[in-house]
């Protein structure tokens, strides 16, 4: 059985409909990256995964159960974590009530044991705890999302676009790090516009087209099909 399973999902924004019967799988300790141009709906599927839209139609199966209908505090509580597009980090907030704000389902212990964790991944938080989050950089930003992210100890995390806007330097570091939560046990699924770093580093990979699945397969075959290379890659490195 996959850790998750989503089957014929719709989902519509009044008239506009973003998803069109999608399905797709992500097994356990897989990374699995979806891939597409603006607007495919790459968004809108992690949203409703995490219980921020409804589906029109279709199923969202969590270790074999429909969550489509619950809402984001439960599905959070069943170790699903959404890391969501855009350095969605507590401004006028310190780095480390960034950090709690993450972990609010679990208990003291673990908090501090995640903290522990995300500081091996991220030494400068931890020497940047008091600092307003704020006035990090864009990338020490971007890290700290994914910080909190990782504080609640998600069995699937969530990454849409987690290399926006970030110097190459620093993208890399990121799609490090991806590997690395990946392999201390988080399954993981990735939204980037960075198809080819993306498709990568994952086990297999979806390309979405306006809300439909057009081509799925192993990330690196992916990455050498000529439809995904003229359409997604171009000719750069
Ligand atoms: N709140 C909304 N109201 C109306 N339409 C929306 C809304 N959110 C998204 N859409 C539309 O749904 C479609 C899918 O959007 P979505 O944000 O999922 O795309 P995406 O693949 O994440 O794109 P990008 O790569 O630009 O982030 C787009 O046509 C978008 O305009
Ligand atoms: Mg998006």
């Amino acid at each position: 059985m996959a850790l998750l399973e989503v089957k014929n999902l719709h989902v519509s924004y009044g008239s506009i409909n973003a998803l069109r019967g999608i399905n797709f799988e992500v097994n356990e300790g897989e990374i699995v990256t979806l891939i597409g141009a603006n607007g495919a709906g790459k968004s809108t599927t992690m949203n409703t995964i995490m219980g921020l839209l409804r589906p029109k139609m279709g199923e969202i199966l969590y270790q074999g159960e429909d969550i489509s209908h619950e809402d984001s505090s439960t599905i959070v509580k069943h170790g699903i974590t959404l890391a969501p597009e855009g350095r969605l980090i507590f401004p006028r907030m310190t780095v480390l009530e960034n950090l709690q704000m993450g972990a609010y389902t679990v208990s003291k212990e673990v908090m501090k044991e995640n903290m522990e964790e995300s500081f091996k991944l991220f030494p400068v938080l931890k020497e940047r705890l008091s600092q307003i989050a704020g006035t990090l950089s864009g990338g020490e930003q971007q890290m700290l999302a994914v910080a909190r992210a990782l504080m609640s100890k998600s069995k699937l995390l969530m990454l849409d676009e987690p290399s926006l806007g970030l110097a190459p330097l620093l993208i890399r570091e990121i799609f490090d790090l991806i590997k690395r939560i990946n392999q201390i046990g988080t399954t993981i699924l990735l939204v980037e516009q960075n198809a080819r770093m993306a498709l990568n580093i994952s086990d297999r990979g979806y390309v979405l087209e306006t809300g439909i699945i057009r081509l799925s397969g192993k990330g690196s075959d992916l990455a050498k099909d000529p439809k995904v290379v003229a359409a997604y890659l171009g000719n750069l490195d």
